[in-house]
Parts: structure tokens; C-alpha cells; sequence
């Protein structure tokens, strides 16, 4: 028999590949999305506080509630991706009018709402600069034990993308990337290391463009704006799909290997902020404190994602 669906808050700054980790998250069987949160990052709140809403009104999810969080991170000023994104973080298609209407309340009062209303513990998903889930922890240190886990795309247990040792969502808020670590929460990070193998190849363009919906064609347009980007900037034309790999370690826990193991930022480098130190050999001596993702099953994690996406509207 199947065990019920893990529900699950992702916590997001849409941008391309967070759509895919949020259609992901709407779309597999395993999964049960109870929230969406939304944090300043790839853009700027008011852009994806409103992507994250289109995004799930061209899915056709209409009974999860969207909340905006932090506009910016807890100490640092925003810094914005819209070399990949676009000035809307959403560069492509045309974006309709959402009609998944905006939640009145904070990222964390949502948060707070779905923790206490749940029966079992949820697990939390973060796709951008960490913020909303420092600032949950922060205020509401007692609902530790209500988190089920966070898993967040972030960080490299190698070099970085926004300089050369930090990854983008790990540089904007080194700050609440720190805080979650040491706050006791089971914690997976999954990086660059790993999302560099979830490359849209010229096959994944066709298997998502062959999807007869409107999320496929939407789907489609994103990610040819998304690998026109990533090869102008990274010479990769085949982009990187980041996102949707933490969602996968969720959804389907075989796609991707993880070892426990010490993970600590740097807050203070002048030239390596952000940057993730990895101590995979315990040469500092210190506790392992998180799961880090270390090997990604391409076909798998390709399967999961295109047969989640083929479930939408
Ligand atoms: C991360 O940065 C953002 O641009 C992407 O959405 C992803 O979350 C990759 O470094
Ligand atoms: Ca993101």
C-alpha cells in the first residue's frame, strides 16, 4: 500500500527553475502542497510573490494559499538574478493574470497556520535565499519539531555561480542559511554540485514540449528563455533546472544520495561570503550537522519531474 503523500510548504522566488520545483511539488502523487511562501530574491518581492501565482494559476492549482515573505535578507541588501531570470524573473511567455489570489498573511504566519494545523510533521522546501525559514525559526523556535525537514537548493560543496565560491541563494543570505543550520531542524542541502547534472538537454525540451497542457507549452517557453540565458552567461545551453532537484529528494528519494556530514558558511570572507564549506573528510572535528546532496539520478530525476508536470492542468 502507498503511504500518504508528505505534505509540504515550498518556500520559493520564482524565477524559472522555481516554477519546475513548484509544479513538482503540485503535480507528484507523493507530495501534498499545503503553501507556498514567496522571499525576495532571483527578482524582487513584488515579482515573485506574483509568479509563484502564476505559476500554479497556469497548472491549474487553485486550493493552495500563496504568501509573500521577506522582501530582502535578514542583515544584507538584495542582491537580484535578472541576467538569468529576466526584469520580471519570469522572462518568455507571456504571463497571464493570476487568479490564485495573493494570502492575506506573512510567509510565516501561513507557515505557523499549516505547522500547527497539520497531524503530522511538514516538510519545507526552499528554492531562494533562505530567509522566510531564519525568520520562521527565529520567532517561532518552539515549531522545530513540527518541520518535518528543510530541503534547500543552495550552496556547492564545490565552486559558486554568483562568485566563484558562493552559489546564488546561499550569497544573498549567508545570514539565515547559518541560522537554520544551527537551529536544530533536519537539514539537506542540495547544490550546484548536484543541480549541475539536471541539464535541459536538447530531449528534455521535447519530452516537456511534447506535453499536450497548458503547463507543458508554459513550460516550454520558460525553459527556452531560461537556456538562452544560461548559455549567454554560463556558456551552458543546456541550463541547469536547479530547483525542482531539492523538491525530488521529497518527491523521490532514489533520484538523488546524500551523505551526512559538517556544513558551515562563511558570513565574514571578503572575497567568500556565502561560500558552503563542506567538511566531507571531518578534518575541523565538528558534528555533522546536515545531509548534503552528493550524486543526482539524471533519468530518474527527468522521469519524476516530466511525469509530475503531465499531471497538470
Ligand atoms: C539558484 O539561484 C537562482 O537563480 C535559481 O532559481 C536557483 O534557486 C541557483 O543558483
Ligand atoms: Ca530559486
Amino acid at each position: 500500500m502507498n503511504a500518504s503523500p508528505t505534505p509540504v510548504i515550498v518556500d520559493c522566488d520564482p524565477g524559472h527553475d522555481d516554477v519546475f520545483g513548484l509544479w513538482l511539488a503540485a503535480g507528484h502523487p507523493s507530495l501534498d502542497l499545503r503553501a507556498v511562501t514567496t522571499v525576495g530574491g532571483n527578482v524582487p518581492l513584488e515579482f515573485t510573490r506574483h509568479n509563484a501565482r502564476v505559476a500554479l494559476t497556469v497548472a491549474g492549482v487553485h486550493d493552495v494559499p500563496v504568501a509573500a515573505g521577506a522582501s530582502g535578507p535578514l542583515v544584507r541588501p538584495l542582491q537580484t538574478a535578472e541576467w538569468i531570470h529576466g526584469a520580471n524573473g519570469l522572462g518568455g511567455p507571456d504571463l497571464p493574470e493570476p487568479t490564485v489570489p495573493l494570502d492575506p498573511r506573512t510567509a510565516t504566519e501561513l507557515m505557523v497556520d499549516v505547522l500547527a494545523e497539520a497531524s503530522e510533521p511538514v516538510a519545507i522546501v526552499a528554492t531562494g535565499p533562505i530567509t522566510n525559514v531564519a525568520v520562521l525559526l527565529r520567532d517561532r523556535p518552539d515549531l522545530v519539531g513540527r518541520i518535518r525537514e528543510v530541503v534547500w537548493m543552495g550552496g556547492s560543496t564545490e565552486r559558486g555561480n554568483a562568485t566563484p565560491y558562493a552559489e546564488f541563494n546561499a550569497l544573498v543570505d549567508p545570514e539565515a542559511l547559518d541560522l537554520v543550520v544551527r537551529s536544530g531542524v533536519p537539514f539537506t542541502m542540495v547544490g550546484l554540485n548536484v543541480t549541475h547534472s539536471a541539464l535541459v538537454t536538447p530531449a528534455v525540451r521535447e519530452r516537456v514540449a511534447a506535453i499536450p497542457t497548458r503547463t507543458g507549452a508554459f513550460g516550454d517557453e520558460l525553459l527556452d528563455f531560461f537556456c538562452r540565458t544560461n548559455d549567454e552567461v554560463f556558456g551552458m545551453p543546456d541550463g541547469p533546472l536547479h530547483d525542482p532537484v531539492a523538491v525530488a529528494v521529497l518527491a523521490d528519494p532514489a533520484c538523488v544520495r546524500t551523505v551526512r556530514t559538517r556544513l558551515d558558511v562563511e558570513l565574514a570572507g571578503t572575497e567568500t561570503a556565502g561560500a558552503t564549506s563542506v567538511d566531507f573528510d571531518g578534518m575541523l572535528g565538528r558534528e555533522p550537522n546536515a545531509s548534503v546532496a552528493v550524486a543526482l539520478d539524471v533519468p530518474r530525476f527527468w522521469d519524476t519531474m516530466i511525469g509530475a508536470l503531465a499531471r497538470l492542468a
